[in-house]
Formats: C-alpha cells, sequence, structure tokens
C-alpha cells in the first residue's frame, strides 16, 4: 500500500552537492506531485548551477528566481523544489515559478509562459497567472502568488484581478459567481464591478490588479 511514507522526503543539501545529486533527489521528489523537469537541458543545468551558487553562500537551495525575505519560515518556502508551498499558482500556470519543473500533463514545453528574472526591491515583476484558454468566459480562478490573493476573472475576452477577500465577511470571493462585469460573493452576495473594483457598500471597494495577455498567457504586474 502506497501512502506519505512512500514520498520522498526534503533533503538537506551541504557544500559539495553537484547537479547530479540536485537531480537525483527532485526528479523523484516532484514526479510525486506532478511534476517532471524542464525539457531544455541548458535551461535546467543553468536553474541547478545558479541553486548550487546560492546554496554555497546562502545554505540552502532556494529558488534563484525568488527573493529571500531573511525570515526563515517565509524563507522555507521558496527552497527547490518549492511545489508543495504554491500549487495552486503553480497548477494555474502549469510549471513552477521559474519553469525548471512542468507539470507532466505539459505536452510542449515551448507553451508555456516565460520565466521571471528576480526583480530588485521595489521593482514590479510580470507574473503569469495562466493560459488565457484556461479560463473560459464568465468565470472566475484563485490565484495566489506569495501574500497577494487574488481573484482572477474572465468576461468576454478581458481579465480582470481583484483582491480575492471579499471586504463584508472576508469569504474567498473566487468561490463566487460572475454575472456580466460583476463578482458575487458566495456568502451573502455582496457584488463587485471587476474592472474597478466598486460595490454599492461605501468604503468597501476593492484593490485591483492590472492585468494583461502576452502571447495568450494572462499577465498580472505586481510590486515587489
Ligand atoms: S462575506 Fe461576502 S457578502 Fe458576506
Amino acid at each position: 500500500m502506497s501512502g506519505a511514507s512512500d514520498r520522498p522526503r526534503r533533503q538537506l543539501f551541504h557544500p559539495g552537492t553537484t547537479i547530479d545529486d540536485l537531480k537525483a533527489y527532485m526528479g523523484p521528489f516532484v514526479a510525486t506531485l506532478g511534476y517532471r523537469f524542464n525539457s531544455d537541458d541548458e535551461f535546467v543545468e543553468a536553474v541547478l548551477t545558479a541553486e548550487l551558487g546560492i546554496l554555497e553562500t546562502a545554505g540552502d537551495v532556494y529558488c534563484p528566481c525568488r527573493i529571500r525575505t531573511g525570515d526563515p519560515k517565509e524563507d522555507a518556502q521558496i527552497v527547490c523544489p518549492c511545489i508543495p508551498f504554491h500549487r495552486e499558482q503553480f497548477a494555474a500556470i502549469r510549471k513552477c515559478w521559474c519553469g525548471l519543473f512542468v507539470r507532466t500533463d505539459v505536452e510542449d514545453d515551448t507553451e508555456l509562459c516565460g520565466v521571471i528574472d528576480e526583480p530588485g526591491p521595489g521593482q514590479e515583476v510580470d507574473v503569469p497567472v495562466c493560459r488565457a484558454s484556461d479560463l473560459a468566459p464568465g468565470t472566475v480562478r484563485h490565484v495566489k502568488i506569495g501574500k497577494t490573493d487574488l481573484a482572477v476573472v474572465r468576461v468576454g475576452d478581458e481579465f480582470h484581478a481583484v483582491s480575492n477577500v471579499c471586504r463584508h465577511a472576508f469569504a474567498p470571493l473566487s468561490d463566487g459567481i460572475v454575472e456580466g462585469y460583476e463578482l458575487v460573493c458566495p456568502w451573502h452576495g455582496w457584488r463587485y464591478d471587476v474592472r474597478d473594483g466598486t460595490t454599492d457598500h461605501p468604503g468597501a471597494d476593492l484593490r485591483v490588479y492590472p492585468l494583461f495577455v502576452v502571447n495568450e498567457c494572462v499577465m498580472i504586474r505586481l510590486s515587489v
């Protein structure tokens, strides 16, 4: 019988680790989560080389495209492979943040949204949230990027993103329904216009986030 004990455990790495060591551990680890290495071998080597450099200086194989906060708890969530901590987001974009791992059901890696460069403090970063075809018109999808909790809505061919937290009693709006440009809260029915976040409850408008589509990939612009 298979169970949690069959799953590979997270491994600590020490200076002197090689790329082959990382591959031998990470391949089976991510396979249990439904992922595999990117089929671009050169890219994989480049990312893993970067991780080994980070291991030497920072003591662990942190994802090279994420910024470490200095908070050990927070930073533990970006130790590669960080898939368990970002499942929903990665499921939406069908790869991990940098593209080192892609979902096993991806047939052509080149179709995936691009790699995100590491942004500097105070910079903006464009984050792929899904492919346009992944979100049907009139539907909403939950996306979490770091601490930013979003409801991404498609109305016709337009995409909009608002904060996922209802201002009434904090329901997850991504569980709500889309009616025209309105996102209707699943708990008590407050309505928000996804174009500007407005509601008819004074002072309770939602924050909106800029979304745009590049090569069929829906991107959100965030400040980091
Ligand atoms: S929690 Fe959204 S309307 Fe009450």
